[in-house]
């Protein structure tokens, strides 16, 4: 009788705490911070380099409407091979609240890091270069990188303006992403982030 009112009372106490599967965001420590960022920094960098000659090579063989294509079914496959082979578990993903893709919409963690984000761009500011959270679910603890991306000039023929986009290309951009949000960028412009949620720091 005695354990078992004992019993209720923790279940009372945890209910009545909250702290069921309650997240906690939070800036992480020196220590955790470095390491999050040396392993997001070359991560990242890593996919944005497979991903740029990736595409570079495509539209010098094959024109800028097969690069779509080679985005479509290589983006995400790229992003999962880099997180496949990384020394610690990890995943990558590219996301942004004007996407072309849905599956890289992004979840509430990422909606903190693109506010934090467009907050300096909205005020013409530098972006910082990185952003780090620190997640904390129960006893499970994660962090989360993100690296802003910016427009350059050659993102413009397929993030830039509809009105002046080779027909061609708009046409099967159109196909493939029916609800396509990501044009309108004019070059510098904050297109987004690269996410590197990293599970474990050992
Ligand atoms: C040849 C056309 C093309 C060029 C050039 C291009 N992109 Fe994209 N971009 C795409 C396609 C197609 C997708 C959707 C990929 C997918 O299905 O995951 C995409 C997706 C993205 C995403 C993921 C979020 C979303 O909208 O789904 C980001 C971020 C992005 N592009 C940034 C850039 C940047 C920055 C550049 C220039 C360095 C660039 N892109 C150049 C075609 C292009």
């Amino acid at each position: 009788m005695k354990s078992q009112i004992a019993l209720l009372l923790i279940i009372f106490a945890v209910a009545a705490s909250g702290c069921v599967n309650k997240v906690e965001v939070s800036q992480p420590n020196e220590f955790e911070s470095q390491k999050v960022k040396q392993m997001g920094d070359e991560l990242a960098q890593t996919l944005l380099d497979t991903l740029g000659a990736t595409l570079k090579n495509s539209i010098q063989k094959d024109g800028p409407v097969d690069a779509i294509k080679v985005c479509k079914t290589e983006a995400q496959a790229i992003a999962s091979r880099i997180s496949a082979n990384a020394i610690v578990p990890v995943e990558i993903k590219r996301t942004t609240y004007k996407f072309r893709n849905p599956q890289n919409a992004p979840d509430s963690f990422e909606k903190i890091a693109l506010d934090h984000f467009n907050e300096f761009a909205e005020n013409g500011q530098e972006l910082p270069l990185y952003y780090i959270q620190k997640i904390k679910l129960g006893d499970d603890v994660s962090y989360n990188y993100f690296k802003p991306l910016k427009i350059q000039s050659v993102c413009l023929a397929c993030h830039g303006d509809p009105a002046t986009t080779e027909s061609s290309l708009r046409a099967t951009i159109a196909e493939n992403y029916p609800e396509d949000k990501a044009t309108g960028y004019k070059l510098g412009d904050f297109r987004g982030l690269v996410r590197v949620k990293i599970e474990s720091l050992e």
